[in-house]
């Protein structure tokens, strides 16, 4: 799959196949990650990842919007560090744009996967950092869960020329 391809096609995925993910995919999935561009090139990210069934399934109670976690085989908390990058609004687009690499990385590979919205969500941020271990400048940004399909969604377009301005407003 060439990326513009890969662009168009991505959809959420929710439901999965009880097949694990090899080593080699989940570090090849961390690495689209980290080749994200960061503010500064600081590259404040750090991402757990998330095998254990139990702990799937607690995340999945502590978050209101991810049962699907229940079948996942894999989910990665994508976390920023406070100590990198100062700016919170950086640490969360820098984390974004990793978030989002995993994403269509993901799909590359055939393998499915849904983006967790954790940060703001003061809830689900000290949820995490007491099941997980997370330290106090550590900051949970967003999560994936990602498996082999057991659902397809065809692509929408989304393309809308009413919110493309030409230079100016
Ligand atoms: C910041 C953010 C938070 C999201 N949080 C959740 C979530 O908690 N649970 C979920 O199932 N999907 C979540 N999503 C996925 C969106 O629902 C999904 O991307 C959107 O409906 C568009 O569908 P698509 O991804 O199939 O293109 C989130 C997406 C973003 C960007």
């Amino acid at each position: 799959m060439d990326l513009w391809e890969a662009i168009l096609t991505r959809r959420s995925i929710r439901k999965f196949k009880a097949i694990q993910i090899s080593e080699d995919l989940i570090e090849k999935i961390l690495r689209a990650g980290m080749q994200a561009p960061s503010a500064r090139n600081k590259q404040p990210w750090h991402f757990v990842v998330v095998r254990n069934r139990e702990l799937l399934n607690q995340i999945s109670v502590i978050h209101p919007y991810a049962y699907m976690l229940k079948e996942a085989p894999l989910g990665i908390l994508i976390c920023g560090d406070s100590k990198i990058e100062i700016t919170i609004e950086y640490i969360v687009q820098d984390c974004s744009a990793a978030t989002q690499n995993m994403l269509l990385a993901a799909h590359n590979f055939g393998l499915g996967a849904v983006w967790l919205g954790i940060y703001p969500r003061e809830p689900r941020i000290k949820a995490l950092r007491e099941l997980l271990n997370i330290p106090p400048h550590i900051i949970p940004v967003s999560m994936i869960a990602i498996g082999y399909p057991d659902e397809k969604k065809s692509p929408e377009n989304r393309f809308n020329p009413e919110r493309i301005h030409y230079e100016k407003w």
